[in-house]
């Protein structure tokens, strides 16, 4: 097999990374094109070097309790490259300025390298620039969309379907518009397996339901839903959909031209960005007809004490100073999964999940939720006899960083009748060696709590 190292981007030290939309732009004219283009697809996981990956990861060479660190909880943030974190370093040394307001140099640079990740983001993710509305994260585009689109739109008599897999973000905030519309919120339930019943979810499409609210990865299951599918029988039912993409962006190509949805929400720091930035992906349509969110600076052209013009979108939805550095790093973010290739992201971490699935399950008395067909690498799970928080904690102790609680779903934990799980997550910067620590951990864990 041959192993050829990835390229990582290493940005100029001097410069805010490759996102500062310069003349001397190393990625040239794609990183100004205005226009997506598909994202790539086609490397295997084995054409990667994935231990020279891991070594653009300083994090991961700390030790947690004198343990070396093993990190599985990508799923609640990622960890960040060293092109990232120069990202950030390299605009804050060289280039700080606010974006869209000053003519002098630093301002013209902060404001191309804001929009230079708008643009590399927009690549990625096959859609317009001027369509993705980029803000803190899920929470907030989700949230966008609720008071903005629905809360002007829906009334008494209307539902959203939402499934039951959903993150809070992505019910929340319907409760929030239901509470003040009227409308009701209807539940797309799942099977034990933990997939989405989908000939239950296309009968529960009735008239009045006039938005859908899905995830596209499970954060607690790892179930991958079929969302291209999803939202072909919405739209044909003149529903709108959500899609909440924050756990898939950062594990497997995504091309939301292809999904077909009318919202896209990810988030910025699981995909190997910074804290306080993501994205809504809006159709142009959306955008231009939904009043803005917040008000402020930046997205107006022209104010008086008769009125305000607001600008066009997406800048009419980004009110206010916006997280600059943190998006410089996102960009760099985005270069660096590219240089990786997430095909060969994804293909890595499904055998990483094998793994661990199998390990798992050769331990005895272990319980994983969600057993999915399409599974990304999420492994939720309980050990017979001991409670998640207890095994969390004794994990910890030898250096294996796991999520234990409730995940921020709690409608899902009360699906299977449990208060907490353990969820194990994995990103492409995991090892085989780790799995094995935390197999070992567990079985310690669980001699000592037996
Ligand atoms: C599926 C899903 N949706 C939404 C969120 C919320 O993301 P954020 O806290 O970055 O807004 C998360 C974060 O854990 C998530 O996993």
């Amino acid at each position: 097999m041959q192993m050829t190292s990835v390229t990582a981007p290493h940005p100029d030290p001097s410069g805010p990374a490759q996102h500062a939309g310069r003349s001397d732009d190393p990625r040239g004219s794609a990183a100004q094109a205005d226009h997506p283009h598909p994202p790539h697809a086609g490397e295997g996981a084995g054409r990667v070097d994935w231990t020279r990956v891991r070594e653009d990861f300083p994090l991961l060479r700390r030790e947690v309790h004198g343990k070396p660190l093993v990190y599985l909880d990508s799923a609640n943030t990622g960890q960040k490259p060293a092109a990232v974190i120069e990202a950030v370093d390299g605009f804050y040394r060289s280039h700080n300025a606010n974006v869209s307001r000053a003519v002098h140099a630093l301002g013209t640079e902060a404001t191309e390298a804001y929009e230079a990740s708008r643009k590399a983001l927009a690549r990625f993710l096959n859609v317009r620039a001027d369509e993705l509305v980029l803000c803190s994260g899920t929470t907030f585009a989700i949230n966008l969309v609720a008071y903005s689109w629905a809360l002007p739109r829906l009334k008494a008599g209307d539902t959203i379907l939402v499934s039951r897999m959903e993150h809070h973000a992505n019910i929340v905030p319907w409760q929030l518009v239901a509470q003040r519309t009227g409308a009701t919120i209807k539940v797309a339930e799942i099977t034990p397996e933990g997939t989405l019943d989908l000939d239950a979810l296309r009968r529960a499409m009735t008239p009045e339901v006039k938005l859908l609210a899905v995830a596209h990865v499970s954060n607690v299951l790892g179930t991958v839903n079929p969302v291209r599918e999803i939202c072909r029988e919405a739209r044909r039912r003149g529903i709108v959909t959500v899609v909440d993409g924050s756990q898939a962006v950062p594990h497997r190509p995504v091309d939301i031209a292809a999904i077909g949805c009318d919202f896209y929400a990810f988030t910025g720091h699981k995909m190997c960005g910074p804290t306080g930035t993501g994205a809504l992906w809006a159709r142009r349509e959306h955008l231009q007809a939904m009043p803005p969110f917040l008000g402020g600076g930046e997205m107006i052209t022209e104010v008086s004490f008769d009125g305000t013009v607001f600008n066009d979108p997406p800048h009419k939805f980004e009110a206010g100073t916006p997280n600059i550095a943190g998006f410089v790093g996102l960009g760099a973010a985005v270069d660096y999964l590219e240089g990786v290739g997430m095909a060969a992201i994804e293909a890595r971490e499904a055998e990483l999940l094998a793994h661990m699935t199998q390990a798992l399950d050769a331990v005895g008395g272990v319980r994983i939720f969600g057993r999915a067909p399409e599974k990304a690498a999420v492994v939720s799970f309980l050990v017979e006899g001991a409670h998640a928080h207890d095994l969390a904690t004794l994990l910890d102790l030898e250096g294996v960083a796991v999520r234990s609680g409730q995940h921020c779903a709690h409608p899902l934990l009360q699906f299977y009748g449990v208060a907490a799980t353990c969820r194990a997550s994995l990103a492409f910067y995991n090892t085989h060696e780790e799995i094995e620590t935390f197999i070992a951990a567990l079985q310690k864990a669980r001699r000592l709590l037996a």
